[in-house]
């Protein structure tokens, strides 16, 4: 891990994270639990190695509650996604928020594994959730990760 930088995005950065999160999302409108998020536009994270971006999470702050609204690794399986994922806890403790949550679907098996290995705990299951998320963004598939149809929305939690 020690060759990729992780740290808060900048302004120059934003062209760049508009391009990954529509490659990646289709759009960098993200819709989550009903509700339709401009990620390109909220804080985040970076891993970055020789000025290229290689990971990427944004995240939002309300209530108390730290939301990562979208994690991103561009090269799987070196640290990158666990990294990002940590440097959230700061801003969110910082903040005073009592957990860091977010929404995966129930296509994305190999996310629902890293989460849980993270330390996160599942807190609902939203069936057939994405109805409503495609009425929001037509462009989300109607056949998710590993050929699952994608329905549902997972509630994932740390509690901090
Ligand atoms: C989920 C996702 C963000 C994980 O990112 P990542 O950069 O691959 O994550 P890491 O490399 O930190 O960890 C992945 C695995 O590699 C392992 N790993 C990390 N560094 C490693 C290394 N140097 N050598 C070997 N394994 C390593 C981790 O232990 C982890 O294993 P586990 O999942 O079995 O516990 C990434 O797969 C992704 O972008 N998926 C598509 C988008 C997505 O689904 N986002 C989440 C939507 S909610």
């Amino acid at each position: 891990m020690a060759e990729y930088e992780i740290r808060a995005l900048s302004a120059e950065d934003r062209r760049r994270v508009r391009a990954i999160l529509t490659e990646r999302w289709t759009s960098p409108r993200i819709v989550n639990h009903g509700r339709i998020y401009r990620a390109d536009e909220l804080p985040g994270f970076v891993a970055v190695q020789h000025g290229e971006i290689w990971g990427l999470l944004t995240y939002a702050i309300e209530a108390g509650q730290c939301e990562v609204v979208s994690l991103d690794s561009l090269a799987e399986g070196q640290g990158i996604g666990m990294a990002l994922l940590a440097a959230v806890e700061e801003p969110a403790r910082a903040a005073g928020c009592r957990r860091v949550w977010l929404i995966t679907t129930n296509d994305n098996l190999h996310a629902l594994g890293f989460y849980q290995r993270r330390g996160l705990v599942l807190v609902e299951v939203r069936r057939g959730a994405l109805d409503v998320s495609r009425k929001l963004k037509p462009s989300i598939p109607l056949v998710g990760m590993n050929g699952i149809p994608l329905r549902d929305e997972i509630e994932l939690e740390k509690t901090l």
